[in-house]
């Protein structure tokens, strides 16, 4: 435990109003000071990151030296973070599935829950199949696919620079991917076994788009007209011409879009629908069959 600092100046904590870098001579300063504003696991990986050091040595080596200018620059960091800022825009990395994926503001940041979309499309998959993935973002759910099976996946997103990342992280991966910028379906050519999108989701004008980390998101991943559903209906109800007979569409949706999207699927003329929650028990995932 980080001692109180209370009215007495902690000898590296110092008083909380003032620049303290220049106290943090080593990485024990450094992880004690980082921990008092940003809490443990943030503060493993901004001195990861900013210092070169690993988790290990934080807790073994605390009285490792470090530069004026290091701490400088840890310092940074650490306030970005106390303002709100996602770790994942700070050190631009994070973790989807088992990769690690390069990251920038320019795509949301990958969710734990897109992975149960991920799982569910494995189900309907198998070597050798079409995919399709619209809206890849960061390239996250094609990539993730792609690790598991022999696939010839088409990834698409409007925003070119999404595109541009999503570009690097398959390429750093050593993936065979074929990426269009496409507005939807509108430079969508030939069929697919299955379709998968994380499309954005959350109402226009959603107080939750100005709080919390999602400021810092683009607001093109994010926000979608007609209440949140817009995108979805237009992944829905395009997707028919673009699916094989018996194949599959799977899309992530808002907490409270379920019903919803399943009617959407059901008037669609999709069969088998059927809905995934969760690891908070939230609908989350709803898919279902193109009918032969
Ligand atoms: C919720 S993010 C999902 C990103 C990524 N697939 C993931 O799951 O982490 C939605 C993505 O859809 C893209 N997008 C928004 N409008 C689009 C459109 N009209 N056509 C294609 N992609 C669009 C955004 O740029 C963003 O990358």
């Amino acid at each position: 435990m980080i001692p109180a600092v209370g009215g007495a100046k902690h000898p590296v904590l110092g008083n909380s109003t003032e620049d303290q870098t220049h106290r943090l001579k080593n990485l024990g300063d450094c992880f004690a000071w980082a921990r008092s504003k940003i809490g443990r696991r943030d503060s493993e990986r901004l001195l990861e990151y900013a210092l070169g050091t690993t988790t290990s040595q934080l807790y073994t080596n605390p009285s490792l030296d470090v530069t004026t200018e290091s701490a400088k620059y840890l310092s940074g960091l650490v306030s970005r973070r106390s303002s709100g800022e996602p770790v994942e825009y700070i050190i631009e990395e994070c973790y989807f599935w088992t990769q690690k994926l390069q990251i920038t503001s320019d795509v949301l940041i990958p969710r734990p829950e897109t992975e149960i979309l991920v799982e569910s499309a494995l189900q309907f998959l198998k070597d050798g199949d079409r995919v399709l993935d619209l809206g890849t973002g960061s390239g996250a759910i094609a990539l993730a696919l792609s690790s598991e099976l022999n696939l010839k996946v088409v990834a698409t997103d409007i925003d070119l620079n999404a595109l541009n990342l999503s570009r690097e992280n398959i390429d750093q991966l050593g993936f065979d991917i074929e990426l269009v910028q496409s507005d939807w379906y509108s430079s969508i050519k030939g069929v697919f076994d299955v379709i998968v999108s994380n499309p954005p989701y959350v109402a226009i004008g959603d107080p939750l788009l100005t709080k919390s980390g999602l400021r810092y998101e683009p607001l093109v991943a994010l926000a979608s007209d007609k209440n949140g559903l817009e995108a979805l209906e237009t992944v829905i109800f395009g997707s028919t011409k673009y699916l094989e007979d018996g194949g599959s569409l799977l899309v992530e949706h808002g907490f409270n879009q379920r019903d919803q999207v399943m009617s959407m699927f059901n008037t669609a003329g999709f069969l088998n629908i059927s809905c995934r929650n969760d690891f908070s028990d939230v609908p989350r995932v709803v898919f279902g069959q193109k009918g032969e």
